[in-house]
This record gives C-alpha cells, structure tokens and sequence, in this order.
C-alpha cells in the first residue's frame, strides 16, 4: 500500500513532467528550422538580409554588399566572424516572427532558424550535410536562369531525405523568363509539380505585385508594392480586393488572374499532404533586393513548413520531441590558427530541453561531455545559450571528440542514424612529404576521415601510402592540408587525379572496370564500393557497351 505522502509526491512529479511535456511540445511547435538552397548569385545572402529585415533583426538592409554610409548587426557579425577567422554566424541565424496571419489573440511568436548551407568556393560537403539539420528547404531561383546545378544538387538531397520545399524566384524586379515558363522548367527538369500561392502582376522587370491566389485559384487579394530608397527599408505595402486591383494595374491585372486560374485548371494548387511528402512546391515570386514578397515567404514558412518532429533513431524507434534532450552533429569547425586548436561543433536539437552547462552523453563514446561553453547561433546578439529546444541549433565549443553524424543525448538512451557520404566530385592523391613522418601522416588521415573532412578511398593497387581524398568541394583538400600541418606537423603533397564522378558498384564488378580505361575501383573507409570515372561520356559508354556492370549514382550525383 502507498502511504498518502508518498503517492502526492508521484502525483506531483507526474504532473510536473505533463507541464514540461507541453512546454517543449509548444516550443517545437513555434519553431521552423529550415536552409536556403540555391546556386551562387540567386540571392541567398540578400534574401537572408531581407528576412532579417523583416524580423527586425536588423534595422536597414544593405550590408551584404557593403554600400556606404550603412552599419548593421549583420556586418558586424562578420568583423567578429573575420577577426575570429572562422565563419560562426553564417551557420545559424535565429529570429523570432510573428506571422501577419496569426490570430490578434495568438500572442506566441514563431521562432525561425535559418541553416546556412555554405556556397560559392566554400561548397563542401558540410553543405549536404546542413540539409540534415532542417525541417524545410527554400529553393531560390534567379528568374533569368532557372535552375542552375548547385540547386539541382542540393534539390536531390532535399528529396531523398524527404525535406519539403518552398520554391522562392528571385529577382523578378529584372527582365526575365515568364512565369509559366519557369514552372514548366520546374515541372519537367526535376518532376516537382510548382503549386504557386503568390502569382506576380508584372512581368519580371516589371514587378508590381503580388496576387494572392485563393484555393480555386481565383484572386483572394492584391498586395501591392512600393520601392524604398536602395531596397534598404520593408517596401510598404497596400492590400486591395480584384476590383481595385482592376482599376490599379488594368491589363496586367488581368493576364495575372488569367494566368492564376489556368494554374488551377492544371492542378497546381496547393495541398498541404503532397508538400509535405515532396511532390509539389508552393511557390512565391519576390526580389530580395527590394524586400518584394520576403513577409510572404515568412508568412508561408509559418503556415505551410513543418514543425521539429520526432526522429528515428538507428533501430527506427522515433525520438519524440518531448522525449529527454538529445541532438545531433551536422557539423565541426576546426580553427586552422596553430594556437588555438579550437573547435566547435554545431548540433541540432532532437528532443527535450538544452540547458547550458548540462552533462549529456556522447553517444559514439558512451563517454560524458560537458556544455560549459555552449552558443547559440545567433539572433540580435551573439550570446551564450541558456535554453534551447527542438529545431534549435546550438554550436559547442571544444568539442574534440565530436564529428558529423554524432548523437548527444540526455538520460534516456538514442543513437541516430549517420548522415550518408555524399557523391564526391574532386579527387586527389595524398601524399606525405617526408617518409620520416609516416606515422603521424597515418594518424591525421585517420583522425580527418573519422570527422568527414573528406572521404578517403584506398585499393591494393595504390597501397596505404598515398590514399585518395575525395570530396564534394575542392576546399576540403585545403582544410585538409591545413589542419594536417596545424594539428599533426605533417607536410602532405596532393596531386589531383583525372576522374570527375563516382558510381557505387559491387563486388562482381570490380575487375571488369579496373580493366577499362579511364575508370577506377577503391573501397571507401564506410566499406562502399566506388567506381571513380574520368567523365561523363566514358560512363555513358561503359553502361552501354557492359550493361550487366553495377554503375549506380550517389546521393547528389550531378
Ligand atoms: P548569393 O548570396 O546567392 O551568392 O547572392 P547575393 O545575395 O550576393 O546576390 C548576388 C547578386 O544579385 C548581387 O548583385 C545582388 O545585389 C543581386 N540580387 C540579389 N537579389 C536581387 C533581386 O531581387 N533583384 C536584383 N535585381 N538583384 C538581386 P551584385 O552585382 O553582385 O552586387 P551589388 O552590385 O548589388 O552590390
């Protein structure tokens, strides 16, 4: 028998854990976690401004490009960045937003995490792998190029992961292709069926507008722009009814409703179940530059991207969002500075609670790891993380033991499944420069493919002397150099090697393609088979000519 004071007290801690339940349930509720997916010049990091803008973050636009007489807390953040050489800012910025469709009595804030996928020279395969930390991808398209091959990567790895996404063209301001012309192209290179909720009035370089499209396609309102001086301030903007609309905009008015309905007549409305199982797309037209349409993909991340949900762990159990604190790594940063070997790791919340100082679990390990010297990554100021919850992305200092694919947990036991290696593109020989040094050399190349630096691949052929790195992006070779030196005292030689993709193959077809030419077979350290190919056209005639060879594309293959 339960003696009464003992049966309040579990009473108490059942409740008490009720209110915590739904504390974290309503904090993950409120948060959208999500990147921007796009090829170099579409607008990225004036789009990232924008929303910010519009977040009030930050006061004025304009800091991306450094125009005069402008300060913001965004060019601040790179001076620090700068000053610290490590770009910390850029991974994470978090925001609070209220959705203008919210209900005046819903007084809750929507918390937005924006995800950086690194780009330009820096596109790596920590690009791929911040896909792994969102629930939601926004794919910007620059409306004179369409789609372009970083998106189309990246896009891949947004559908075999099952990330849903918001299709954002940019730069409508500037002449362009026609709208219809952009979804066709949609449609037809990458089979996502374009569901447009915001239609523009004006053709691109003409942009007035936006017509909002209800769900039988016909106009629900007009929101009208007005430019601000260099785009640095929120453009004003004036609602109306069609009947306004009419009398404002007169033809071009018009081809947009036209335009809207066919839309409808083709099937491409939106529907929340096929968003989210990644067969149609909501689409938003908008330039970043003139903060055009940037509340409205706010707006639609608030209403349309999921929420932090539970994830499977690696026997396929969900890790509830309410369930104890647990996280995964996306990504380390190594400081190249000799004297500091810094590092830091960035995780994304899982489940539970993070409270700054809380000793967790290092799953890999079974060992514990402390949080003294947690951050967040990083609102209107860049401060040390107290809390944080599902969706949030939170960087860890010192954190030497941690490589991508890790799990922190708290309490209750998990361990995630490892992000996938991505298709590599870029493949060198690695040498050590002295043979006196083979040891060491043997130890950093260990250390930097257990952290996913780059993928090592290895045969009988070449032997273990000089491995083959390969890698999504060419920077990693630096990185790896770098830290070789830094870290391990090792001079390491790297010669590039003429193959440009990678096919994973089996174990039957291995001699075959060795004896072709222009083709090669390592095993990586994950135990797959790759072939790697000189080009194209050497693939497209082995799989004619030897049909039975097992040729298949990586995730990301080009
Ligand atoms: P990224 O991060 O994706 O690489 O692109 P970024 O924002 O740096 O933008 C690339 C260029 O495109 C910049 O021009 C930027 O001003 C311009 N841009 C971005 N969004 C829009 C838009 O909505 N409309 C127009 N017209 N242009 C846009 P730049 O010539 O490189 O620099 P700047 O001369 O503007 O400073």
């Amino acid at each position: 028998d339960i003696i009464p004071a003992e049966a309040e007290s579990v009473a108490t801690t059942a409740s008490s854990q009720d209110k915590l339940d739904k504390g974290v349930r309503a904090e993950a509720q409120r948060r959208r976690t999500f990147a921007v997916i796009s090829h170099p010049d579409a607008g990225k990091s004036t789009l990232t401004e924008a929303l910010a803008l519009h977040a009030k973050v930050i006061s004025e636009a304009g800091a991306v490009h450094g125009k005069a007489g402008r300060k913001s807390t965004v060019s601040d953040w790179m001076e620090m960045e700068k000053a610290r050489g490590i770009s910390v800012s850029s991974t994470a910025l978090q925001f609070n937003y209220r959705s203008t469709e919210a209900s005046p009595d819903d007084l809750t804030d929507n918390v937005i995490n924006l995800v950086d996928t690194p780009g330009h020279s820096d596109f790596s395969e920590d690009t791929y792998r911040v896909l792994t930390a969102v629930d939601a991808a926004v794919m910007l398209i620059d409306a004179a190029k369409g789609l372009e091959p970083q998106t189309l990567k990246l896009f891949q790895v947004c559908r075999h992961r099952g990330i849903p996404v918001i299709t954002v063209i940019n730069k409508w301001d500037r002449p362009g292709q026609t709208p219809l012309e952009l979804l066709d192209e949609i449609h037809e290179r990458i089979g996502l069926t374009p569901t447009p909720l915001y239609w523009p009035v004006g053709i691109a370089g003409d942009f007035r507008g936006l017509l909002r499209r209800g769900e039988d396609g016909a106009p629900r309102e007009y929101i009208r722009f007005t430019r601000t001086a260099g785009g640095a301030k929120i453009a004003p903007e004036e609602v109306m009814d069609a009947d306004a609309a009419l009398a404002k905009e007169g033809s071009e008015w018009v081809t947009a409703a036209e335009e809207s309905e066919l839309l409808s007549a083709t099937g491409q409305d939106h529907d929340q179940e096929l968003f989210l199982g990644g067969q149609t797309s909501p689409v938003i037209f908008a330039s970043a530059m003139l903060n055009f349409g940037v509340r409205q993909i706010l707006d639609t991340l608030v209403e349309l991207a999921p929420p932090p949900r539970a994830r499977e762990d690696v026997t396929g159990t969900p890790r509830e969002v309410t369930d104890p604190f647990s996280a995964v790594v996306f990504k380390v940063q190594a400081g190249m500075d000799t004297a500091h070997r810094d590092r830091l790791a960035f995780m994304r919340i899982v489940s539970g609670v993070f409270e700054r100082g809380m000793v967790v679990t290092h799953a890999q390990t079974g060992k514990p790891f402390t949080t003294k010297y947690a951050q967040t990554v990083f609102g209107r100021e860049r401060s040390t993380v107290e809390s944080a919850y599902p969706g949030d992305v939170v960087g860890l200092v010192n954190a030497t033991a941690l490589a991508p694919g890790h799990t922190l947990y708290f309490e209750k036991k998990v361990e995630f499944p490892p992000i996938p290696s991505f298709a590599p593109e870029h493949f060198s020989i690695l040498r050590a420069e002295s043979a006196g040094k083979y040891k060491q050399f043997r130890r950093a190349v260990d250390q930097l493919d257990s952290e996913g630096v780059v993928q090592i691949l290895r045969n009988d052929l070449r032997g273990d002397a000089s491995p083959v790195m390969a890698a999504v992006g060419p920077m990693q070779f630096e990185v790896v150099a770098a830290r070789m030196k830094a870290e391990f005292n090792v001079e390491a030689r790297m010669e590039p090697l003429a193959y440009a993709l990678a096919r994973r193959t089996d174990p039957q077809s291995v001699d075959e393609l060795n004896r072709q030419r222009g083709v090669e077979v390592f095993t990586r350290s994950d135990g797959v088979l790759l072939a790697l190919v000189s080009d194209k056209w050497r693939l497209q005639y082995i799989q004619k000519e030897l049909p039975d060879l097992t040729l298949e594309p990586l995730v990301a293959a080009a």
